[in-house]
């Protein structure tokens, strides 16, 4: 393509409208912005930036704002459930209140507690893979990748087996209405969503206050302890265990789904990891950095921030950081769209950077080599069976449904 075409692209570039085919296949366009409009204005305040230097720059500027409360008033109404779930939950919130919930929420993701979850996430994926066996119609993301992480949430929780049933249903409504404009419906949904699920975490908590669990393996308890430094309060410790099942249940049901496409449609890099299973970690950053399952993260600049690529962004800048594109930059990246299993180093972006950088991290990786080590173990020769079906939204990647042959 001449770069006459590719400017006239860019320059139409839109998240409102995007290109036809860029959900599908976002790479070539991300590689045109990046070539020609790496700070690509969307309007007279936003910008989408591609380039994976400048992204990590501004993850890691002291001059940005992940505060949402101007942006999320005149969407949510200041009054509603959602307002306050989203502007109270510690991703949408800058330091103090962001640096004393983090240092709490990290201290109770520690690696102690996640390798002791993994025996009981290898135990839950083995009935998983049976039940698909006998799923007249396997779909692997209803019947496998969708079921996993709300389980360990739930474990993480310590949330009785018998009460888990709404959990899945509440944590969709309540992300659901952060896409662009959400419709009355979609809000009403998210909105009782979150009033139920406080309803539900009050008397949680207040059983959990009366009996408390073993503090190593319950991160709710050790939530309700805080640490030497202080605790939460009743308000910050709510709606942060619902944005613990919120980050950690669709991000990581996609990665799954996403990881499991990518191997089917690579025999190659399958049957390399089929010979050495050893190798799941290296692969399951790969499939991190190819398909990312959060696109899109922002952040407000509250001074001029300089960019690597030469532009300066003013303050008031609202900044989309393209995560999907970043990861695919050639100047990060040998050979970025060839998928390598073995790739290493690779420090993409799929978890973020900086003081933000995801804090369930570990947990994910976790999740994701037991889920796929397995399924590939059990049905090796896995195929697709038809298209999967894409969820078309521009922050969240993944499928809605996958079918497949299981042999
Ligand atoms: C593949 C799965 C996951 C992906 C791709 C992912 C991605 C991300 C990203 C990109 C951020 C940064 C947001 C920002 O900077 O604005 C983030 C933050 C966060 N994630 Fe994850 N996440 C995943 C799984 C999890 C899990 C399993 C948990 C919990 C058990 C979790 C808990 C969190 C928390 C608490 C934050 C907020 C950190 C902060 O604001 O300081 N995530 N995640």
């Amino acid at each position: 393509m001449d770069d006459e075409t590719a400017r006239r692209i860019a320059r139409d570039f839109s998240l409102a409208s995007p290109p036809p085919g860029f959900i599908d296949h976002p790479a070539p366009v991300w590689a045109m912005l990046r070539r020609v409009a790496p700070v690509h204005w969307l309007d007279e305040r936003s910008v989408y930036l591609t380039a994976y230097a400048d992204v990590l720059a501004v993850y890691r500027s002291p001059a940005v704002s992940s505060d949402k409360r101007q942006a999320f008033a005149p969407v949510f109404g200041t009054a509603s459930p959602l307002y306050a779930h989203h502007t109270t939950s510690l991703v949408f919130n800058d330091p103090p209140r962001h640096t004393r919930v983090r240092r709490i929420l990290t201290g109770a993701l520690n690696q102690r507690a996640i390798t002791r979850m993994e025996a009981g996430v290898a135990t839950l994926v083995d009935d998983l893979l049976d039940r698909l066996a006998d799923a007249p119609e396997p779909d692997l993301m209803a019947h496998f990748a969708a079921q996993i992480p709300v389980e360990v949430i739930g474990n993480l929780l310590a949330i009785p087996r018998a009460e888990r049933g709404p959990l899945r249903g509440w944590s969709l409504a309540i992300l659901s209405a952060l896409e662009p404009a959400p419709s009355a419906a979609v809000q009403a949904a998210g909105n009782a969503a979150v009033s139920e699920f406080l309803d539900y975490l009050r008397r949680l908590l207040a059983q959990r206050r009366a009996e408390p669990g073993d503090p190593e393996l319950d991160v709710l308890t050790r939530l309700l302890q805080g640490d030497a430094q202080g605790g939460l309060d009743d308000t910050e410790l709510l709606h942060n265990c619902i944005f613990l099942l919120n980050a950690g249940h669709e991000t990581t049901t996609n990665l799954i789904g996403n990881g499991a496409q990518l191997l089917m449609t690579h025999p190659d890099q399958l049957e390399r990891l089929q010979a050495e299973p050893g190798l799941i970690g290296t692969a399951v950053e790969e499939l991190l950095r190819l398909e990312s399952p959060i696109q899109i993260n922002n952040r407000l600049t509250t001074a001029e921030v300089p960019l690597p690529s030469g532009h300066t962004l003013p303050a008031g800048t609202f900044v989309h950081l393209a995560i999907g594109a970043a990861n695919r930059d050639p100047a990060a990246f040998g050979v970025p769209d060839r998928m390598d299993i073995t790739r290493s180093p690779n420090h993409h972006l799929a978890f973020g950077q900086g003081s933000h950088a995801c804090s369930g991290m570990n947990v994910a990786r976790m999740e994701a080599r037991v889920a796929l080590g397995r399924l590939f173990q059990r049905f090796p020769r896995l195929t697709a069976r038809g298209e999967p079906l894409r969820d078309r939204r521009l922050r969240f990647r993944g499928f809605k449904a996958m079918p497949v042959w299981l042999d």
